[in-house]
């Protein structure tokens, strides 16, 4: 094989090959010094005022990941083209945040003209989001670009449900890569944030692995034929601190969704996990983060494919 060959078998392999194009910690060094602070500050400034925006935008990342990868595709509005991520069951009525991050990306535009990609930013954010909320800092790689199309049809079966059991549950993470850790480990984020009460009521109300004080205090804000749309904290303790007592509530039967109080329900060494958090705040934080990172790298367009979006809500050649 000539040395042109090789260059040029090279090169297709960089445009062709997904796996070839890393994500890098400084991706934006030169081309967009300012955005980690844009982003910290903007984050910094809405959690004072309103910090379930946190447990939002975390929701946001891990609904747009699961769904074929981090590439911002939950933030497209529907179209004449195709009907976006948002519209659909479960993000529908349970998705929020987008406002909060067409802020950034307007600052982050004045700063850096169509250089830094929507998913970029919603990674980032959800990081903040964790750090400003008590939790755990941890460096992110960077240079995902953003989809082209939203995937209506790819929701359904992506992202799990909180009726799942344990296998489902384990089968849906491995399905993206994860496994039973991360599975453990990631819906620790449940320690901040709410759930409405259509989510949980079946658990409440049928499940027989409830505490019967914390399920009677819950019927009272959620009565079983109303209040479908009420939010109540998913970590009752601390509902906006990120921190370890949502495995403690695991432990108690204390845990709002069936999927949460499956993973302490069955002896196996998923339960060993969440005892560890539950005594270990230090073993979460560093395996949370490290999840996180896994989670947050999961399919990223890089390279040539996608695009920079200049508005996170609709791709470039819609205008
Ligand atoms: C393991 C499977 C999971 C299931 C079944 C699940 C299910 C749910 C449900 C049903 C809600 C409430 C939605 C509503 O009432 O509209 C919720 C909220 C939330 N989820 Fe999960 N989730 C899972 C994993 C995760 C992961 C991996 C993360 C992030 C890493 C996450 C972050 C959140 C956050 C922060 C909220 C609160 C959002 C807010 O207050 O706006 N979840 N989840």
């Amino acid at each position: 094989m000539t040395i042109v060959t090789c260059i040029f078998l090279a090169t297709l392999g960089l445009i062709f090959n997904p796996s070839s194009a890393q994500l890098s910690l400084d991706f934006y060094e030169n081309s967009c010094t300012p955005l980690p602070d844009i982003v910290h500050d903007i984050m910094r400034a809405t959690l004072n005022r309103n910090p379930r925006m946190g447990a939002s935008i975390l929701q946001l990342f891990f609904h747009d990941c699961f769904v074929n990868g981090c590439d911002a595709s939950i933030l497209l509005d529907d179209t004449d083209f195709f009907i976006g991520e948002k519209s659909t069951p479960p993000n529908k009525d349970s998705a929020r945040g987008f406002e909060l991050i067409d802020t950034i990306k307007s600052e982050v535009e004045r700063f850096c003209p169509e250089t830094v990609s929507c998913a970029d930013i919603l990674a980032l954010a959800a990081r903040e989001a964790v750090a400003l909320l008590g939790g755990p800092f941890f460096e992110i790689g960077l240079g995902r670009r953003d989809s082209l199309v939203a995937s209506f049809n790819s929701v359904a079966g992506q992202i799990p449900s909180p009726s799942f059991n344990l296998p489902q549950l384990i089968a849906s993470f491995e399905a993206k890569g994860l496994d039973y850790r991360d599975l453990v480990i990631l819906s620790g984020a449940h320690t901040i944030g709410r759930a409405r009460c259509l989510r949980f009521r079946n658990h409440i109300y049928n499940d027989t692995n409830v505490d019967p004080d914390f399920a009677d205090s819950v019927k009272v804000l959620c009565p079983i034929n109303d209040n479908d749309d009420e939010n109540l904290p998913l970590d009752f303790q601390t509902a906006d601190l990120f921190d370890n007592l949502y495995y403690v509530n695991l432990i108690n039967r204390r845990a709002l969704l069936h999927s949460d109080q499956e993973l302490y329900n069955y002896g196996t060494p998923v339960d060993r996990l969440v005892e560890l958090y539950a005594s270990d705040m230090d073993a979460f934080f560093g395996d949370f983060a490290d999840s996180m990172v896994r989670m947050s790298s999961m399919n990223p367009l890089t390279g040539f494919r996608g695009e920079i979006r200049r508005d996170c809500r609709r791709v470039n050649f819609l205008g």
